[in-house]
């Protein structure tokens, strides 16, 4: 059972704090990125409960009481997602100052189309060697009813940020360039349901209708199922499995993962089912790497949604390494996004540097090794390269993997892979 959206649920917690009430979050995957978000919520003064339930785990967030505008590196660095507490101190106390964020390193990951986003809101924005520092002097405009901004690139992050700083200003904002990812439309939808007036979500163009502030005693919410843990099951299930299922997913969202697995030869079939009153989707998958039906796709190019995500890249390189044929993978995204290739030649992957990304020549089989994670994408990926390995792989630094994947383990048993987790002495 896929679990709820690493991508989605953390924005939409961040956004937790521009009620002055109660949110219930449900659907929520236990991970360490949402650990660190409740502890940054806890920092900033809300009482924060995590509900353990099955499927789909509940966070409380009682956002009444926020004292803090400030959020230190020590807290910041733990994960990329804490840049979005910039638009939602910024929409509840009308300033911010947030540390640098971290997350994976998987290429340039500047801020400077969120600082760009705040300035033509009309917000104050100052950047230092360490922090980015918002202040808004007023929350309406008569003479400037309506604000355009133009995000340079659809940036998910900074989409996420313009949302939320916008939702707290009484005048329209409207963003071109949006970003069009399911995450957006999950947090667009959690801001309505707080009750900002959004159109456009999903398209390029972004219209919000804010207010200064928003009491909702009791809100429930709930977070699309996870679209990257999906492929990560389906390539997986590609890679150890015959006719085998994951359910729960939205398979609209993984359309473009589930083409290039059919590309290669996998059957994937699609059934619907009635699960606790709601419509669920399993998608079931067969001929993949057992039958060595795999086939190269020929050419992979990775870019913003509806397109192949660029999460997904680093998790199909296994399956393409042993797929007959060549293929050409480019990540439009993050251009250079290929630790995990590189990690995956000591298997005996043949892969090359091109100008514009990778080349993998297919090959019958590889052989186990000691691999690294690198990122949390890129660590899953080591995982499915050592099922389809002969011989033992062992994958070290599985922090990364803890970040986004909830039960992981557990699911890639269930999927029919030889999988254990152990604990080495440093
Ligand atoms: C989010 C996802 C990440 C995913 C990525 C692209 C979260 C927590 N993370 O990251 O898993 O891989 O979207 O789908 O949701 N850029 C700039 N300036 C900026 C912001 C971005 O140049 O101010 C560039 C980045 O360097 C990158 C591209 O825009 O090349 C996309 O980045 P962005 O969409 O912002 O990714 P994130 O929101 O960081």
């Amino acid at each position: 059972m896929i679990s709820g959206a690493k991508n989605a649920v953390l924005p939409v917690l961040s956004a937790t704090l521009i009620n002055k009430g109660i949110s219930r979050i449900i659907n929520c995957p236990d991970i360490s990125d949402v650990r660190t978000t409740m502890d940054i919520l806890k920092d900033l003064g809300c009482k924060v409960k995590f509900i353990k339930k099955s499927p789909g785990n509940i966070i409380e967030v009682d956002a009444t009481n926020v004292n803090k505008s400030k959020i230190e590196a020590s807290k910041a660095c733990l994960c990329r997602s804490s840049v979005t507490f910039l638009g939602a101190l910024t929409a509840r106390l009308k300033e911010a100052e947030v540390a640098y964020p971290g997350g994976c390193t998987i290429g340039e990951r500047p801020i400077d189309i969120h600082e760009t986003a705040m300035r033509e809101m009309g917000i104050e924005t100052t950047l230092n060697n360490t922090h980015i520092k918002t202040k808004v002097f007023r929350t309406d405009c008569n003479t400037e009813p309506t604000k355009n901004i133009y995000l340079k690139f659809p940036s998910v992050g900074a989409t996420e940020n313009a949302m939320l700083a916008a939702a707290g200003l009484e005048e329209s904002v409207i963003i071109y360039g949006a970003a069009t990812e399911p995450e957006i439309l999950c947090l667009g939808n959690y801001l309505k349901e707080l009750g900002a007036k959004i159109q456009g979500l999903g398209t390029g163009c972004i219209k919000i209708k804010g207010q200064k502030d928003y009491a909702k005693e009791n809100l429930i919410f709930k977070i699309i199922p996870d679209r990257i843990e999906a492929s990560t099951y389906f390539i997986t299930a590609a890679a150890v499995g015959d006719g085998i299922s994951v359910h729960g997913c939205i398979p609209a969202h993984c359309k473009e993962t589930l083409d290039i697995l059919r590309t290669m030869g996998c059957n994937i079939k699609e059934h619907k089912y009635k699960y606790d009153g709601q419509e669920q989707s399993v998608i079931e998958i067969s001929d993949g790497a057992i039958r060595k039906k795999l086939k190269s796709p020929g050419v992979i190019i990775a870019d913003a949604y509806p397109s192949f995500p660029t999460d997904a890249q680093s998790l199909i390189l296994p399956l393409l390494a042993v797929a007959k044929g060549e293929t050409y993978v480019i990540d439009k995204i993050f251009p250079k996004r290929f630790k995990a290739a590189e990690e995956l030649m000591k298997t005996g992957a043949k892969i090359k540097h091109t100008e514009s990304g990778i080349h993998i020549t297919g090959r019958n089989h590889l052989k186990g090794n000691i691999l690294y994670s690198y990122d949390l994408r890129g660590g899953a990926s080591m995982i499915i390269a050592g099922l389809l390995a002969h011989g033992q792989t062992s994958v070290y630094d599985e922090d990364y993997i803890k970040r986004g994947y909830d039960g992981l383990t557990e699911k890639i048993r269930a999927l029919g892979g030889d999988i254990t987790e152990c604990h080495v002495d440093p």
